[in-house]
């Protein structure tokens, strides 16, 4: 046999993903632009605060996970904790992708995480890490993406907090790519694929 079953492999038929991208949307239901960390792991927690961290997300989506994926919704705790007390859990059932509003007159997520298949909203802020025997809840991750209203996607790596957060002022007006001064507009990655982001959108 040429083709060995890898663990990659095996967890590709059963459905299951090791990483998956997180998004923070600026409008409910998932609508318009968002913020995104891509690739992340199983309980890594994706901070989607903006404007000094007074604002963040009413909606957030899991994307490219295995089914039965668990999304969760987070907002900041006293501590500082972007994901510190869970507001709200959703699961992608026989999907690679979910949706998940905060519950109304909640304000806003602070921070999301997907885990795995079998893991269930825990209130408790001690325990609402629920990490199992291999994932962690340690991790931390900043958005490497913002994508505006009309799909247009712009890299966030290597760039400073000032330049981050005027596109993130772009994005979250619903400002177009013809709106962007020159300073930012050199940051868009991956024009490709514009039509398949604008076809995701909800609205
Ligand atoms: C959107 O935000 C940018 C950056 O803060 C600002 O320059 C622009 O005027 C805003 N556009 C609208 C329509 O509010």
């Amino acid at each position: 046999m040429q083709l060995r079953s890898t663990p990659f492999l095996l967890a590709l038929a059963a459905g299951m993903a090791s990483a998956a991208d997180l998004r923070g949307y600026f409008e409910g239901n998932c609508g318009g632009g968002y913020l995104q960390c891509g690739n992340v792991g199983a309980g890594t927690c994706c901070i989607i605060l903006r404007e000094n961290g007074l604002r963040g997300s009413p909606s957030i989506a899991v994307v490219f996970a295995g089914t039965g994926t668990q999304l969760f919704g987070y907002q900041r705790t006293r501590d500082g904790n972007s994901c510190g007390s869970i507001a709200a859990q959703k699961a992608t059932g026989g999907l690679s992708y979910t949706c998940l509003d905060i519950p109304a007159g909640t304000g806003e997520f602070s921070g999301t995480r997907w885990y795995p298949p079998g893991l269930f909203l825990k209130r408790s802020p001690a325990t609402s890490c629920a990490p199992t025997s291999t994932e962690e809840c340690t991790g931390l991750a900043t958005p490497d993406l913002v994508v505006l209203n009309d799909g247009h996607a712009f890299g966030l790596t290597g760039v400073d907090d000032a330049t981050t957060e005027v596109l993130y002022a772009f994005a979250a007006n619903g400002s177009t790519v013809a709106d962007l001064p020159e300073s930012v507009a050199g940051l868009e990655v991956d024009g490709e694929g514009v039509e398949a982001r604008v076809r995701m959108m909800r609205n």
